[in-house]
């Protein structure tokens, strides 16, 4: 049920965008609302888990009893998270960035006359979910992704449920009306080994419910009794 206690449990989750500075004015980012993550977060601390967002850039208040740590980068969130490990379960909620300027400039960039063209150079983030679930000695019971997907949902899903080793992915149905980015509202297909399940369209704060009633069954079946 909705209500099925999470006492006992620490729960690590990241959410929201990450921004990569470009100069001291400038940076990339993206249009992740950091909802989606701050609802599991509440959630989580509802039923009575130790619960720790790492949280990018976003606007929102802090969920009660949840212990929030502030970052910007991918790099400052790769670090917030691995240092608060070990975690029972571990959800990878944010949007990070996957590429970062090679240098971030310590002055303003400025237009250069007779220049029409800037190259910027970006070089890979590291995979803070991947890492998270290939720790070689603190992985936690559970790992779970996200994952914003268009088109072919389940295959690119069940990709990245492999290649990262993930225990479940939370696939965002973005087609469906009313949810993803920016939205109250979402519509998740989540898989598992061997299984499958549609959540919602339902709200945020809904779905962070069903979602963590999955982790509970998840880790029911993957424990040794
Ligand atoms: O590979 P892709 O970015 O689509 O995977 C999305 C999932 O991986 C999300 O759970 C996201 O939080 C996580 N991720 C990460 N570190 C990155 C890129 C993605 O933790 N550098």
């Amino acid at each position: 049920s909705a209500t099925a206690s999470l006492a006992g449990l620490r729960v690590l989750i990241s959410a929201g965008p990450t921004y990569e500075d470009i100069d001291p004015v400038r940076f990339i980012g993206n249009r992740s609302s950091g909802k989606m993550g701050f609802s599991i977060a509440a959630a989580a601390a509802r039923r009575g888990a130790d619960v720790v967002l790492v949280a990018g850039p976003v606007s929102l208040p802090s969920p009660e009893a949840v212990t929030r740590i502030n970052v910007r980068s991918a790099a400052d969130m790769h670090a917030a998270v691995m240092a608060q490990l070990p975690a029972d379960v571990y959800i990878g909620a944010a949007a990070v960035a996957d590429f970062t300027p090679r240098e971030a400039s310590a002055s303003k960039i400025k237009k250069r006359p007779g220049s029409d063209t800037l190259t910027l150079e970006l070089v890979r983030t590291p995979d803070i979910l991947a890492e998270v679930a290939a720790h070689a000695s603190q992985r936690p019971r559970l790992v779970v992704g996200f994952a914003a997907e268009t088109d072919n949902v389940e295959g690119y899903a069940r990709g990245k449920l492999d290649n990262k080793r993930l225990d479940m992915i939370a696939a965002n149905r973005v087609g469906v009306a009313g949810s993803g980015f920016e939205c109250d509202d979402n519509a998740l297909s989540v898989f598992w080994g061997d299984g499958e399940r549609a959540l919602g369209p339902a709200a945020k704060t809904e779905l962070a419910d069903l979602l963590l009633d999955l982790v509970l069954e998840r880790l029911a079946d993957t424990t040794p009794a």
